[in-house]
């Protein structure tokens, strides 16, 4: 069953009023969209981009009320904004990731806990690139570069060299026996295989790059006064949520006594004052009843 991460914090912070508009960029399963069209009713609408098609359309065929939506990439957001003539954006939502179903329902390897094949796409339309792709067909030194970067994994150069010796390889159960054999001794805490499958999905839909490009837009489109939210799991996300908030923060804010230089390298039409000192984290109680809860972190700001 789908649980929408911080559902609370999330209406807290972007504080839906009736007839207001507010863009979902990843609905998903549309669990925090309900929630906003159930404060900005009665005329108030959300706008949902979802990029893969399988989930799109099972949202599509139970249309909701005043949910507009459209299959689509959120780096594309000024442009889906334009297509739509969607004015007056009072909020913007981005939580991201893959969601409960790409784990459970969409056989595409997401998941080392099940035997499927290494694809890993969100989008099996217009994309080629799979993680059995890189697996098979990546140089060891590219694969170790992912791993790295993308997983901060401690064991990439073991990993790569193994994936390369085992080659072909076709499915996450044949990578989870070589990630074994490669990391050596047991590991606390995660699975060993958690940081490897975080860097392929990270690297076949290049995630990193494609929130760079969102966040600048995402303000742009907002109105004054206008609030975003931004949900990420892992600290690499994290990182470029917070350094962009920094970037775009046209409040002076104390920090260790010091008043920080106001940002020259934003426009001051698109400046920001961020909301959220520290992120803010899921509480014990939604951690026990929603596990992937636990490394949810939300930084929110508004447009001045
Ligand atoms: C964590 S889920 C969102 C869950 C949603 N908030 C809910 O309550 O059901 C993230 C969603 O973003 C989608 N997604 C990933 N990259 C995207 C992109 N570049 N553009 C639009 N949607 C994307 C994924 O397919 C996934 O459905």
């Amino acid at each position: 069953m789908h649980i929408p991460v911080l559902k609370k914090e999330v209406l807290q912070y972007l504080d839906p009023k009736p007839n207001e508009n507010f863009i979902d960029c990843t609905v998903g399963q549309s669990g925090h969209a309900i929630g906003i069209l159930e404060r900005n009713k009665p005329n108030g609408k959300v706008l949902g981009i979802e990029l893969d098609k399988d989930i799109f359309d099972k949202l599509n065929l139970s249309k909701i009320d005043r949910l507009v939506l459209t299959n689509d990439s959120y780096t594309n957001l000024k442009k889906i904004v334009e297509k739509h003539n969607f004015k007056s954006v009072n909020g913007i939502l981005f939580d991201l990731g893959m969601s409960s179903w790409h784990l459970e329902e969409s056989g595409r390897g997401f998941t080392f806990l099940k035997d499927e094949p290494l694809d890993m796409r969100y989008d099996t339309e217009c994309q080629s690139l799979t993680a059995e792709e890189i697996v098979n067909n990546y140089s060891q030194e590219k694969i170790e570069k992912i791993l790295k970067e993308y997983g901060e994994e401690r064991f990439a150069k073991k990993i790569a060299k193994r994936i390369i010796q085992q080659q072909p390889i076709k499915s996450t159960f044949q990578l989870v026996e070589i990630i074994k054999k490669a990391v050596p001794g047991k590991r606390t805490g995660i699975h060993p295989a958690t940081r490897t499958f975080q860097a392929l999905r990270i690297a076949v839909n290049d995630e990193l790059n494609n929130l760079k490009k969102a966040l600048p837009q995402a303000v742009e489109v907002l109105e004054k006064g206008g609030r975003i939210v931004i949900i990420s799991f892992h600290s690499l996300e994290d990182r470029i949520v917070k350094n962009f908030f920094k970037d775009s923060n046209l409040n002076p804010v104390r920090d260790n006594g010091n008043k920080k230089e106001i940002s020259k390298s934003n426009k001051i039409s698109n400046g920001i004052n961020i909301l959220t000192k520290k992120p803010v984290t899921s509480s014990q109680e939604e951690i026990k009843i929603n596990r992937r809860s636990r490394s949810a972190k939300l930084r929110a700001a508004v447009k001045l």
